[in-house]
């Protein structure tokens, strides 16, 4: 596998997503949530920021899970084509990786719910933060694996040109 493609790609889309995320999260949830809410009353400060987290927990977990199937089932009818050839380890990559993101998907779920047993996660907040947190790494990092070393594109003969050949 191309190490240095992977390193490159793994810590750009890390790096792309911690500032995104950490401004999305100002902007959308922190600095409105904190307008709203009786400035005076640190619970119900906390109370509209759980709120407006959860909205963006259900809508994000929502589009991850139909744009990962998409492109999943997009993926393995270009394989069944022969237009690529999935890699040995395609398979067990991207199985790991949909676990992992239910992992992710739970916690963050659990984490902004209002039910009882979502309240006994939140007294241990800062536990399964951290744990979402690493999930979430090592699942960008096996993206970053998938991208760089998961699939090759199937050169046709009548697609091969001078340069293909090194000519
Ligand atoms: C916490 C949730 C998830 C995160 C953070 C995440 C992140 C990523 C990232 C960063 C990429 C690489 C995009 C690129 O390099 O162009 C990717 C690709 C992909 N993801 Fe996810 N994903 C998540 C959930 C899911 C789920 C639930 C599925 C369900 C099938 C999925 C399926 C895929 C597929 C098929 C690819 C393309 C892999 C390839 O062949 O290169 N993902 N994901």
């Amino acid at each position: 596998m191309d190490l240095i493609g992977f390193v490159s790609r793994f810590a750009h889309i890390l790096a792309a997503i911690t500032l995104v995320g950490g401004l999305f999260y100002i902007c959308a949830v922190q600095s409105r949530a904190l307008e709203e809410a009786d400035e005076s009353d640190a619970e119900s400060s906390v109370e509209a920021l759980r709120r407006r987290w959860a909205r963006i927990v259900m809508l994000t977990t929502l589009f991850l899970i139909a744009s990962g199937f998409y492109n999943l089932i997009a993926t393995i009818k270009a394989a069944k084509a022969g237009q690529i050839e999935l890699a040995p380890l395609y398979h067990p990559l991207i199985g790991t990786k949909i676990l992992l993101a239910f992992v992710v998907f739970f916690l963050a779920s659990i984490l902004a719910g209002k039910t009882e047993a979502a309240r006994r996660f939140q007294q241990k907040s800062r536990k399964w933060l951290t744990m979402a947190v690493f999930t979430s790494i090592v699942i960008v990092a096996l993206a970053s694996a998938l991208k760089v070393g998961g699939t090759r594109t199937v050169v046709t003969e009548g697609e091969i040109t001078t340069s293909d050949t090194g000519d």
